[in-house]
């Protein structure tokens, strides 16, 4: 499947598919275009160092979401992009591009949903809420995207410990590692067709 990485920031999780994509463990993903919305994101040279097309676009480019879900419809269609990887993406989606790609859309998100997720539960607001808890256990989520914010159905999921000593940065640093491990085994299922969807039930099919 022809995939886009939408990323705000740093893209590591991007770094780490294009990892696995250049040592053969993604067959059935290729990286065709890498969206961001912010200009100075280091995913946008990981995309250029790798010969990977960029767009820059962001909501406040058009006076409407319309216009704005209109001009990123057609550049997906002109990349002929048929699944989206969310990785480090702090704008939502227009519901318009939500249709167009139901669950073709994944997501990852740095804890274990439904805890610690919805408007505002990014980066380290996670963590830290994670802490004050008291939970014991953090990790990541990888799951389709629908109309609500940390939402649709889960594809996979990664427990990591939350250690007596932690903070907010040490405990993203043991749940980014998850996510690198984590990421790419949801895309290239979901990419070889090899998930049944039941529901919110998500289960992975013997290749
Ligand atoms: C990750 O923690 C991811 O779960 C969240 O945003 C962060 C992006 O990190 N959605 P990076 O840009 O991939 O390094």
């Amino acid at each position: 499947m022809r995939c886009a990485v939408f990323a705000s920031g740093n893209g590591s999780n991007f770094q780490a598919l294009l990892d696995r994509k250049s040592s053969g463990d993604l067959p059935h993903a290729d990286f065709v275009l890498m969206v961001g919305n912010n200009s100075k994101a280091g995913a946008f040279e990981r995309a250029r160092s790798n010969g990977i097309a960029t767009l820059h676009i962001a909501p406040s480019h058009f006076l409407t979401e319309e216009a704005y879900a209109e001009r990123l419809s057609s550049a997906l269609k002109d990349a002929g992009v048929e699944l989206i990887a969310l990785a480090g993406y702090m704008k939502k989606l227009p519901p318009a591009i939500v249709a167009q790609y139901r669950n073709r859309i994944l997501n990852i998100h740095p804890g274990l949903l439904p805890a610690f997720g919805g408007q505002g539960m990014y980066g380290s607001n996670v963590h830290k809420a994670v802490i004050e808890y008291g939970a014991k256990f953090s990790g990541v989520t990888v799951h389709f995207v629908d109309d609500e914010y940390d939402h649709g159905p889960v594809i996979k999921q990664k427990v990591v410990p939350v250690l007596d000593n932690d903070d907010a940065q040490s405990l993203a640093a043991r749940v980014l590692e998850a996510e690198h491990e984590c990421y790419w085994q949801a895309i290239e299922a979901v990419a070889a067709g090899r998930i049944k969807i039941e529901g919110r039930r998500v289960t992975f099919l013997k290749s």
